[in-house]
């Protein structure tokens, strides 16, 4: 193995991202080394970059969704082989970061990959799938309080209990109505461009309706579906306008989950519960170790989880700059931005 890889480094705050190569890290007591064979982008990814938040320490890596193969095992860890399929969430830190070809991971925060599943598709599950996961089950007030799917006694339990998942092709959209699903949430409605409607009621949402359509159509459309109040809403965009609209369709006792900085004033007797995805966490870690080390393969294997659908970038580390551009303007419908960076 050559001591060195290609990474596409952030040198300074608001710099450009540029390839250089830099050395491959060596894993420590309980971590492993993961050959990146493909990582994908976020929208906080072109925000970090944009506006110089959540990093102090240049140079740094971008890219926190990581799929790859087992390349080194540090002392200690037993669990894993080389050559290992697996998927992870990337860190602020240079050394765990996706945009690169080798990246250091702990052992409790990985998950093996089953066969059915490209690297592709797996990289596009880490971040929004975090944030779908902590927000449906975390609790109060990191997440909504609904008891996770993990043993089959909890699977099903919230059949009969409306949920409303605004912006359901979003990747963060689309992981929700699959968990919203798995946990019996019937019936799940969806907010989308009407063109993704197929795809999201194969994953599960029982309507889709036309995200352009104002709050009061949005509430008239519900209200003929069923006649139970709502109580939950899941705003996996999270802009003012669809905050304001998550807020409008909620009865009195309900709570909305945001996945950015609440931007409006609650209404009476409704919560705001803000969605933070990061592995790294205090209050995430034992909700999400125990999903991603005990349950996601078998999700993925079962298929109650499938990936979003994939557009692989050009050109590996140096296509990714552009595809961040793309997200940043709007420009990504219903797919996951994914380079391989072994193709750099
Ligand atoms: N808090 C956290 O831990 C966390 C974690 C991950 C992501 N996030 C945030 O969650 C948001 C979504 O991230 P993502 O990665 O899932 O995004 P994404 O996959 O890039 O989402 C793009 C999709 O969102 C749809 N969309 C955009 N505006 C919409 C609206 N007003 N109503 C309905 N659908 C809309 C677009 O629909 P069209 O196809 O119609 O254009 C497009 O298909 C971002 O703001 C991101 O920063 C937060």
């Amino acid at each position: 193995m050559p001591p060195i890889q290609q990474a596409l480094l952030l040198k300074k705050k608001f710099g450009d991202l540029v390839l250089d190569k830099i050395s491959i890290p060596t894993p420590g007591p309980g971590e492993i080394r993961v050959k990146i064979l493909s990582s994908s982008l976020n929208p906080v990814d072109w925000k970090i970059q944009k506006h110089g938040i959540f990093l102090d320490e240049f140079p740094a890596i971008l890219g926190s969704d990581i799929a790859g193969e087992v390349d080194e095992l540090g002392p200690g860890v037993k669990e894993f082989d080389i050559r290992d399929r697996v998927f992870t969430q990337g860190l602020r830190s240079i050394e765990f970061a996706g945009f690169q070809q080798y990246a250091l991971s702990r052992a409790s925060n990985v998950s093996k990959i089953p066969p059915n599943v490209s690297f592709d598709g797996a990289s596009s599950f880490p971040v929004a799938l975090t944030a779908a996961y902590v927000g449906l089950y975390n609790r109060s007030p990191h997440g909504l309080e609904f008891t996770p799917p993990t043993s089959s006694s909890a699977r099903g339990k919230y059949a009969g209990t409306p949920i409303v998942i605004l912006g359901g092709a979003s990747t963060v959209g689309q992981y929700t109505i699959q968990l919203a699903k798995v946990s019996g949430f019937s019936p799940i409605f969806t907010t989308a461009s009407l063109k993704h409607t197929e795809r999201l009621s194969a994953l599960g949402a029982t309507a889709v309706l036309d995200r352009n359509l104002p709050s009061s159509a949005l509430a008239a459309a519900i209200v003929q579906r069923t006649q139970a109040p709502i109580l939950t809403v899941y705003d996996a965009i999270s802009t003012e306008d669809t905050q304001q609209t998550g807020l409008t369709l909620l009865a009195p006792g309900g709570r909305l989950a945001v996945v950015q900085q609440p931007t409006t004033t609650c209404r009476e007797g409704r919560t705001i519960v803000q969605v933070i995805g990061g592995l790294g966490q205090p209050h995430n870690i034992a909700l999400l170790s125990q999903f991603y080390h005990d349950v996601a393969y078998q999700f993925l294997e079962e298929g109650w989880l499938k990936p979003n659908n994939v557009e692989v970038l050009p050109d590996g580390l140096a296509g990714i700059p552009d595809g961040l551009r793309r997200l940043e303007l709007d420009q990504v419908s219903g797919v996951k931005l994914v380079a391989r960076p072994q193709e750099t």
